[in-house]
Protein backbone atom coordinates (compact mmCIF):
# COMPACT_ATOMS: atom_id res chain seq x y z
CA UNK A 1 0.00 0.00 0.00
CA UNK A 2 1.02 3.83 -0.44
CA UNK A 3 2.29 5.69 2.10
CA UNK A 4 -0.36 8.34 3.21
CA UNK A 5 -0.11 12.02 3.89
CA UNK A 6 -2.41 13.99 5.40
CA UNK A 7 -2.23 17.82 4.68
CA UNK A 8 -3.72 20.58 6.65
CA UNK A 9 -5.83 22.23 3.17
CA UNK A 10 -7.43 25.77 3.13
CA UNK A 11 -8.34 25.65 -0.08
CA UNK A 12 -6.01 28.36 -1.10
CA UNK A 13 -2.59 28.47 -3.88
CA UNK A 14 -0.06 27.14 -1.42
CA UNK A 15 -1.85 24.12 0.20
CA UNK A 16 -3.48 23.21 -3.25
CA UNK A 17 -0.07 23.15 -5.05
CA UNK A 18 0.85 20.92 -2.59
CA UNK A 19 -1.72 17.90 -3.23
CA UNK A 20 0.20 17.65 -6.05
CA UNK A 21 3.56 18.34 -5.32
CA UNK A 22 3.72 15.90 -1.77
CA UNK A 23 2.42 13.44 -4.25
CA UNK A 24 5.34 13.70 -6.55
CA UNK A 25 8.23 13.98 -3.88
CA UNK A 26 7.19 11.48 -1.57
CA UNK A 27 4.86 8.79 -3.51
CA UNK A 28 2.57 9.27 -0.90
CA UNK A 29 -1.27 9.27 -1.25
CA UNK A 30 -2.61 13.01 -0.08
CA UNK A 31 -5.34 13.46 2.02
CA UNK A 32 -6.73 16.72 3.12
CA UNK A 33 -7.90 17.71 5.55
CA UNK A 34 -9.76 21.35 6.11
CA UNK A 35 -10.93 22.31 9.65
CA UNK A 36 -13.46 25.05 9.96
CA UNK A 37 -12.77 27.43 12.94
CA UNK A 38 -15.07 30.14 12.13
CA UNK A 39 -12.73 31.15 9.18
CA UNK A 40 -15.84 32.12 6.81
CA UNK A 41 -15.31 33.37 3.48
CA UNK A 42 -15.26 30.52 1.10
CA UNK A 43 -17.75 26.99 1.68
CA UNK A 44 -16.54 24.22 2.98
CA UNK A 45 -17.83 22.27 0.21
CA UNK A 46 -16.14 23.96 -2.62
CA UNK A 47 -12.42 24.06 -0.68
CA UNK A 48 -12.98 20.37 -0.18
CA UNK A 49 -14.03 19.74 -3.71
CA UNK A 50 -10.68 21.61 -4.76
CA UNK A 51 -8.59 19.58 -2.53
CA UNK A 52 -10.34 16.16 -5.29
CA UNK A 53 -9.73 18.30 -8.12
CA UNK A 54 -5.81 18.95 -7.07
CA UNK A 55 -5.62 15.54 -6.91
CA UNK A 56 -6.17 14.28 -3.11
CA UNK A 57 -7.21 11.05 -2.54
CA UNK A 58 -10.05 11.56 0.35
CA UNK A 59 -11.07 15.49 1.51
CA UNK A 60 -12.65 15.90 4.40
CA UNK A 61 -14.03 18.86 6.52
CA UNK A 62 -14.55 19.44 10.30
CA UNK A 63 -16.83 21.99 11.36
CA UNK A 64 -14.71 22.26 14.85
CA UNK A 65 -16.52 25.64 15.54
CA UNK A 66 -17.94 25.17 18.87
CA UNK A 67 -14.64 23.03 19.99
CA UNK A 68 -12.75 26.31 18.81
CA UNK A 69 -14.84 28.26 20.74
CA UNK A 70 -15.34 26.44 24.27
CA UNK A 71 -11.89 24.66 24.51
CA UNK A 72 -9.32 27.18 23.05
CA UNK A 73 -10.74 30.90 22.42
CA UNK A 74 -12.46 31.13 26.45
CA UNK A 75 -9.21 29.60 28.20
CA UNK A 76 -7.71 32.78 26.45
CA UNK A 77 -10.47 34.68 27.97
CA UNK A 78 -10.27 32.70 31.49
CA UNK A 79 -6.19 33.82 30.93
CA UNK A 80 -6.96 37.43 29.98
CA UNK A 81 -4.20 36.21 27.28
CA UNK A 82 -2.71 39.26 25.31
CA UNK A 83 0.82 38.40 23.70
CA UNK A 84 2.58 41.56 24.53
CA UNK A 85 -0.16 43.04 26.28
CA UNK A 86 -1.98 43.55 23.14
CA UNK A 87 -2.13 40.53 20.25
CA UNK A 88 -5.55 38.39 21.84
CA UNK A 89 -3.36 35.09 19.99
CA UNK A 90 -5.84 34.61 17.31
CA UNK A 91 -3.56 32.46 15.17
CA UNK A 92 -1.66 30.97 17.88
CA UNK A 93 -5.26 29.30 19.27
CA UNK A 94 -6.46 27.72 15.86
CA UNK A 95 -3.25 25.49 15.44
CA UNK A 96 -3.23 23.38 18.14
CA UNK A 97 -7.21 22.45 17.26
CA UNK A 98 -5.94 21.59 13.89
CA UNK A 99 -2.88 19.38 14.88
CA UNK A 100 -5.74 17.34 16.58
CA UNK A 101 -7.63 17.10 14.00
CA UNK A 102 -4.81 16.72 11.67
CA UNK A 103 -3.50 13.56 14.32
CA UNK A 104 -6.68 11.76 14.10
CA UNK A 105 -7.27 11.94 10.74
CA UNK A 106 -3.82 10.32 10.09
CA UNK A 107 -5.02 7.67 12.42
CA UNK A 108 -7.99 7.02 10.33
CA UNK A 109 -6.75 6.79 7.15
CA UNK A 110 -3.39 5.26 8.03
CA UNK A 111 -1.03 8.22 7.54
CA UNK A 112 2.34 8.47 8.34
CA UNK A 113 3.48 11.89 6.88
CA UNK A 114 1.37 15.13 8.57
CA UNK A 115 2.00 18.55 5.92
CA UNK A 116 1.39 22.11 6.45
CA UNK A 117 1.80 24.82 4.38
CA UNK A 118 3.43 26.97 6.47
CA UNK A 119 6.76 29.05 6.16
CA UNK A 120 9.88 28.82 7.61
CA UNK A 121 9.93 32.42 9.01
CA UNK A 122 6.88 32.29 11.45
CA UNK A 123 5.54 30.78 14.33
CA UNK A 124 2.73 28.66 13.14
CA UNK A 125 5.37 26.23 12.03
CA UNK A 126 6.38 25.57 15.43
CA UNK A 127 3.10 25.61 16.43
CA UNK A 128 2.13 22.71 14.16
CA UNK A 129 5.21 20.67 14.60
CA UNK A 130 5.56 20.70 18.31
CA UNK A 131 1.76 19.54 18.71
CA UNK A 132 2.34 17.03 16.50
CA UNK A 133 5.34 16.09 18.36
CA UNK A 134 3.31 15.98 21.26
CA UNK A 135 0.59 14.12 20.30
CA UNK A 136 1.91 11.64 17.78
CA UNK A 137 6.17 11.74 17.56
CA UNK A 138 5.88 8.65 15.12
CA UNK A 139 4.67 10.76 12.35
CA UNK A 140 7.11 12.75 9.87
CA UNK A 141 6.28 16.38 8.66
CA UNK A 142 6.64 17.78 5.69
CA UNK A 143 6.49 21.50 5.11
CA UNK A 144 7.03 22.20 0.98
CA UNK A 145 6.81 25.80 1.39
CA UNK A 146 10.03 26.06 3.81
CA UNK A 147 11.26 22.41 3.26
CA UNK A 148 11.37 22.76 -0.36
CA UNK A 149 11.74 26.56 -0.36
CA UNK A 150 8.77 27.52 -2.08
CA UNK A 151 8.21 30.90 -3.55
CA UNK A 152 4.59 32.56 -4.18
CA UNK A 153 5.63 33.16 -7.83
CA UNK A 154 7.12 29.17 -7.92
CA UNK A 155 3.80 28.21 -7.05
CA UNK A 156 1.80 30.38 -9.26
CA UNK A 157 3.83 28.42 -12.77
CA UNK A 158 3.25 25.62 -10.85
CA UNK A 159 -0.81 25.46 -10.63
CA UNK A 160 -0.79 26.92 -14.04
CA UNK A 161 1.45 24.08 -15.08
CA UNK A 162 -0.97 21.48 -13.64
CA UNK A 163 -3.81 23.28 -14.62
CA UNK A 164 -4.79 23.20 -10.94
CA UNK A 165 -8.43 24.84 -10.45
CA UNK A 166 -7.39 27.86 -8.73
CA UNK A 167 -7.55 31.62 -9.06
CA UNK A 168 -4.33 33.18 -8.69
CA UNK A 169 -5.64 36.46 -11.24
CA UNK A 170 -6.86 38.94 -7.75
CA UNK A 171 -4.28 37.30 -4.85
CA UNK A 172 -4.49 39.86 -1.75
CA UNK A 173 -1.02 41.99 -1.40
CA UNK A 174 -1.54 40.86 2.40
CA UNK A 175 -1.12 37.88 4.07
CA UNK A 176 -4.55 37.14 5.93
CA UNK A 177 -5.75 34.35 8.92
CA UNK A 178 -8.89 34.51 10.00
CA UNK A 179 -11.04 32.66 12.48
CA UNK A 180 -13.81 33.32 15.02
CA UNK A 181 -11.64 34.81 17.20
CA UNK A 182 -10.67 37.35 15.02
CA UNK A 183 -8.41 38.19 11.90
CA UNK A 184 -4.73 39.17 11.38
CA UNK A 185 -2.87 40.94 8.39
CA UNK A 186 0.60 41.39 7.56
CA UNK A 187 3.28 42.16 4.65
CA UNK A 188 2.74 44.23 1.61
CA UNK A 189 2.85 47.94 2.65
CA UNK A 190 2.67 47.14 6.30
CA UNK A 191 6.31 46.17 6.47
CA UNK A 192 7.39 49.74 6.52
CA UNK A 193 6.16 50.18 10.05
CA UNK A 194 5.97 54.08 9.52
CA UNK A 195 2.89 53.14 7.33
CA UNK A 196 -0.39 53.30 8.88
CA UNK A 197 -3.00 51.23 8.18
CA UNK A 198 -5.39 51.99 5.53
CA UNK A 199 -9.13 51.44 5.98
CA UNK A 200 -8.92 48.73 3.18
CA UNK A 201 -7.43 46.07 5.61
CA UNK A 202 -10.19 45.56 7.90
CA UNK A 203 -12.99 43.29 7.31
CA UNK A 204 -14.40 42.28 11.45
CA UNK A 205 -14.66 45.95 12.36
CA UNK A 206 -16.22 49.02 11.24
CA UNK A 207 -14.29 52.60 11.22
CA UNK A 208 -14.37 53.65 15.02
CA UNK A 209 -14.16 57.70 13.97
CA UNK A 210 -17.28 56.86 12.13
CA UNK A 211 -20.02 58.69 14.09
CA UNK A 212 -22.77 56.11 15.59
CA UNK A 213 -24.53 55.66 18.72
CA UNK A 214 -22.92 53.95 21.40
CA UNK A 215 -24.12 49.96 22.25
CA UNK A 216 -24.59 48.76 25.84
CA UNK A 217 -24.23 45.18 26.36
CA UNK A 218 -24.36 42.97 29.49
CA UNK A 219 -22.32 40.00 29.98
CA UNK A 220 -22.94 37.49 32.31
CA UNK A 221 -19.93 34.71 33.18
CA UNK A 222 -20.55 31.98 35.35
CA UNK A 223 -17.09 30.53 36.72
CA UNK A 224 -15.34 32.91 34.54
CA UNK A 225 -17.46 31.70 31.03
CA UNK A 226 -19.74 33.87 29.57
CA UNK A 227 -23.07 32.26 29.38
CA UNK A 228 -25.45 35.17 28.54
CA UNK A 229 -25.75 38.37 26.55
CA UNK A 230 -28.56 40.95 27.22
CA UNK A 231 -29.97 37.70 29.71
CA UNK A 232 -30.24 35.60 26.89
CA UNK A 233 -28.20 31.95 26.92
CA UNK A 234 -25.79 31.63 24.89
CA UNK A 235 -23.23 29.20 24.13
CA UNK A 236 -19.24 30.18 23.74
CA UNK A 237 -19.43 29.76 20.33
CA UNK A 238 -22.58 32.16 19.91
CA UNK A 239 -20.84 34.71 22.48
CA UNK A 240 -18.02 34.98 20.24
CA UNK A 241 -20.05 35.37 17.57
CA UNK A 242 -22.46 37.90 18.75
CA UNK A 243 -19.54 40.20 20.32
CA UNK A 244 -17.84 39.89 16.75
CA UNK A 245 -20.80 41.83 15.53
CA UNK A 246 -21.88 44.04 18.34
CA UNK A 247 -18.12 45.64 19.51
CA UNK A 248 -16.94 45.09 15.38
CA UNK A 249 -19.76 47.49 14.50
CA UNK A 250 -18.17 50.18 17.25
CA UNK A 251 -14.75 49.64 15.46
CA UNK A 252 -13.62 47.94 18.90
CA UNK A 253 -10.62 45.46 18.92
CA UNK A 254 -8.22 47.09 16.23
CA UNK A 255 -4.45 46.14 17.56
CA UNK A 256 -1.58 47.58 15.00
CA UNK A 257 1.78 46.15 16.77
CA UNK A 258 5.61 45.10 15.81
CA UNK A 259 5.48 41.56 17.50
CA UNK A 260 8.39 39.32 18.78
CA UNK A 261 7.98 36.21 17.07
CA UNK A 262 9.48 33.19 18.22
CA UNK A 263 12.48 32.86 15.74
CA UNK A 264 13.65 36.14 16.39
CA UNK A 265 12.48 38.42 14.15
CA UNK A 266 10.43 41.42 14.73
CA UNK A 267 7.28 41.58 12.50
CA UNK A 268 4.24 44.08 11.88
CA UNK A 269 0.87 42.89 12.40
CA UNK A 270 -2.46 43.79 11.99
CA UNK A 271 -4.99 42.35 14.13
CA UNK A 272 -8.99 42.71 14.41
CA UNK A 273 -10.21 40.70 17.39
CA UNK A 274 -13.55 43.01 18.80
CA UNK A 275 -15.22 39.83 20.28
CA UNK A 276 -11.89 38.54 22.01
CA UNK A 277 -11.26 41.87 23.46
CA UNK A 278 -14.65 42.53 24.49
CA UNK A 279 -15.09 39.37 26.11
CA UNK A 280 -11.14 40.03 27.56
CA UNK A 281 -12.47 43.41 28.94
CA UNK A 282 -15.26 41.90 30.51
CA UNK A 283 -13.84 38.95 32.15
CA UNK A 284 -11.07 41.27 33.77
CA UNK A 285 -13.24 43.71 34.98
CA UNK A 286 -15.41 40.95 36.86
CA UNK A 287 -12.22 39.31 38.33
CA UNK A 288 -11.38 42.18 39.96
CA UNK A 289 -14.13 42.45 42.01
CA UNK A 290 -14.36 38.93 42.28
CA UNK A 291 -10.50 37.32 42.41
CA UNK A 292 -9.30 37.73 46.13
CA UNK A 293 -6.28 40.15 46.30
CA UNK A 294 -3.07 37.34 46.50
CA UNK A 295 -4.64 35.06 44.12
CA UNK A 296 -5.72 38.02 41.61
CA UNK A 297 -1.90 39.16 41.79
CA UNK A 298 -0.63 35.90 41.18
CA UNK A 299 -2.33 35.02 38.61
CA UNK A 300 -1.27 37.91 36.58
CA UNK A 301 1.97 36.86 35.95
CA UNK A 302 0.27 33.15 35.50
CA UNK A 303 -1.28 34.45 32.51
CA UNK A 304 1.07 36.30 31.15
CA UNK A 305 3.44 32.91 30.87
CA UNK A 306 0.23 30.80 29.66
CA UNK A 307 -0.05 33.76 26.94
CA UNK A 308 3.38 33.76 25.80
CA UNK A 309 3.15 29.33 25.89
CA UNK A 310 0.14 29.75 23.22
CA UNK A 311 2.33 31.77 21.23
CA UNK A 312 5.25 29.59 21.66
CA UNK A 313 3.76 26.39 20.26
CA UNK A 314 3.45 25.07 23.62
CA UNK A 315 -0.23 24.37 23.85
CA UNK A 316 0.18 20.63 24.78
CA UNK A 317 3.01 21.08 27.18
CA UNK A 318 3.41 20.17 30.78
CA UNK A 319 4.04 23.94 31.97
CA UNK A 320 1.03 24.94 29.69
CA UNK A 321 -1.06 22.16 31.52
CA UNK A 322 -0.09 22.71 35.15
CA UNK A 323 -0.86 26.41 34.57
CA UNK A 324 -4.43 25.39 33.60
CA UNK A 325 -5.46 23.90 36.73
CA UNK A 326 -4.22 27.01 38.32
CA UNK A 327 -6.35 29.01 36.62
CA UNK A 328 -9.69 26.59 36.63
CA UNK A 329 -9.19 26.83 40.17
CA UNK A 330 -8.90 30.81 40.05
CA UNK A 331 -12.30 30.80 38.21
CA UNK A 332 -14.37 29.86 41.21
CA UNK A 333 -15.73 32.89 42.12
CA UNK A 334 -15.99 34.46 38.81
CA UNK A 335 -19.14 34.82 38.41
CA UNK A 336 -21.42 37.64 37.63
CA UNK A 337 -22.27 40.31 35.00
CA UNK A 338 -20.27 43.15 33.62
CA UNK A 339 -21.94 46.25 31.75
CA UNK A 340 -19.81 47.27 29.06
CA UNK A 341 -20.33 50.41 26.62
CA UNK A 342 -19.06 49.74 23.10
CA UNK A 343 -18.78 52.68 21.22
CA UNK A 344 -15.90 54.53 19.10
CA UNK A 345 -13.18 52.03 19.09
CA UNK A 346 -13.64 52.19 23.36
CA UNK A 347 -14.06 48.95 25.37
CA UNK A 348 -9.81 48.06 24.38
CA UNK A 349 -7.55 48.80 26.81
CA UNK A 350 -5.03 50.51 24.62
CA UNK A 351 -7.61 51.79 22.28
CA UNK A 352 -7.64 55.35 23.45
CA UNK A 353 -4.45 56.31 21.85
CA UNK A 354 -3.81 55.04 18.55
CA UNK A 355 -0.24 54.58 17.23
CA UNK A 356 -0.02 54.39 13.56
CA UNK A 357 4.03 55.08 12.59
CA UNK A 358 7.24 54.26 14.54
CA UNK A 359 10.90 54.93 13.52
CA UNK A 360 14.11 54.89 15.08
CA UNK A 361 17.80 55.28 15.13
CA UNK A 362 17.75 52.40 17.50
CA UNK A 363 15.22 49.85 15.61
CA UNK A 364 15.99 46.32 15.93
CA UNK A 365 13.13 45.77 13.23
CA UNK A 366 14.37 44.67 10.21
CA UNK A 367 13.18 44.54 7.13
CA UNK A 368 15.21 42.46 5.14
CA UNK A 369 14.86 39.47 8.01
CA UNK A 370 11.13 40.72 8.11
CA UNK A 371 10.21 40.84 3.98
CA UNK A 372 8.26 38.42 2.08
CA UNK A 373 9.19 40.18 -0.89
CA UNK A 374 12.34 40.55 -2.52
CA UNK A 375 15.51 41.18 -0.51
CA UNK A 376 14.36 38.33 1.66
CA UNK A 377 17.53 37.89 4.00
CA UNK A 378 16.07 35.42 6.67
CA UNK A 379 17.37 31.53 6.06
CA UNK A 380 14.62 29.42 6.19
CA UNK A 381 16.78 26.44 5.90
CA UNK A 382 17.81 26.89 9.50
CA UNK A 383 14.48 27.09 11.12
CA UNK A 384 13.53 22.76 10.76
CA UNK A 385 16.06 22.38 13.39
CA UNK A 386 15.22 24.76 15.75
CA UNK A 387 11.53 23.68 15.62
CA UNK A 388 13.32 20.19 16.48
CA UNK A 389 15.14 21.44 19.37
CA UNK A 390 12.02 23.96 20.86
CA UNK A 391 9.88 21.11 20.69
CA UNK A 392 12.24 18.71 22.47
CA UNK A 393 11.02 18.63 26.26
CA UNK A 394 7.35 18.47 24.98
CA UNK A 395 8.23 15.49 22.89
CA UNK A 396 10.10 13.49 25.58
CA UNK A 397 7.07 14.19 27.85
CA UNK A 398 4.67 13.35 25.93
CA UNK A 399 6.47 10.13 24.89
CA UNK A 400 6.95 8.77 28.66
CA UNK A 401 2.97 10.07 29.30
CA UNK A 402 1.86 7.62 26.58
CA UNK A 403 3.92 5.02 27.83
CA UNK A 404 2.72 5.52 31.44
N1 LIG B 1 1.65 36.85 14.03
C1 LIG B 1 0.50 36.10 14.40
C2 LIG B 1 0.89 34.90 15.21
O1 LIG B 1 2.01 34.46 15.13
C3 LIG B 1 -0.36 35.72 13.22
C4 LIG B 1 0.25 34.76 12.24
C5 LIG B 1 -0.52 34.60 10.95
N2 LIG B 1 -0.72 35.88 10.35
C6 LIG B 1 -0.98 36.13 9.06
N3 LIG B 1 -1.27 37.36 8.74
N4 LIG B 1 -0.96 35.21 8.14
O2 LIG B 1 0.10 34.37 15.95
Amino acid sequence: MNERAVLAYSGGLDTSVAIPYLAETTGAEVIAVAVDVGQGGEDMEAIRKRALACGAVEAELVDARDEFAAVYCLPAVRANALYMDRYPLVSALSRPLIVKHLVAAAAKHGGTIVSHGCTGKGNDQVRFEVGIGSLAPHLKVIAPARDYAWTRDRAIEYAEAKNLPIDVSHRSPYSIDQNLFGRAVETGFLEDIWNGPIEDIYAYTADPASPRDPDEVVITFDQGVPVAIDGETVTPLQAIAELNRRAGAQGVGRIDMVEDRLVGIKSREVYEAPGAIALITAHQELENVTVERDVARFKRSVDQRWGELVYDGLWFSPLKRALDAFLDETQRHVSGEIRMTLHAGRAVVTGRAVVTGRRSEESLYNFDLATYDEGDRFDQSLARGFVELWGLPSRLAAQRDVVK
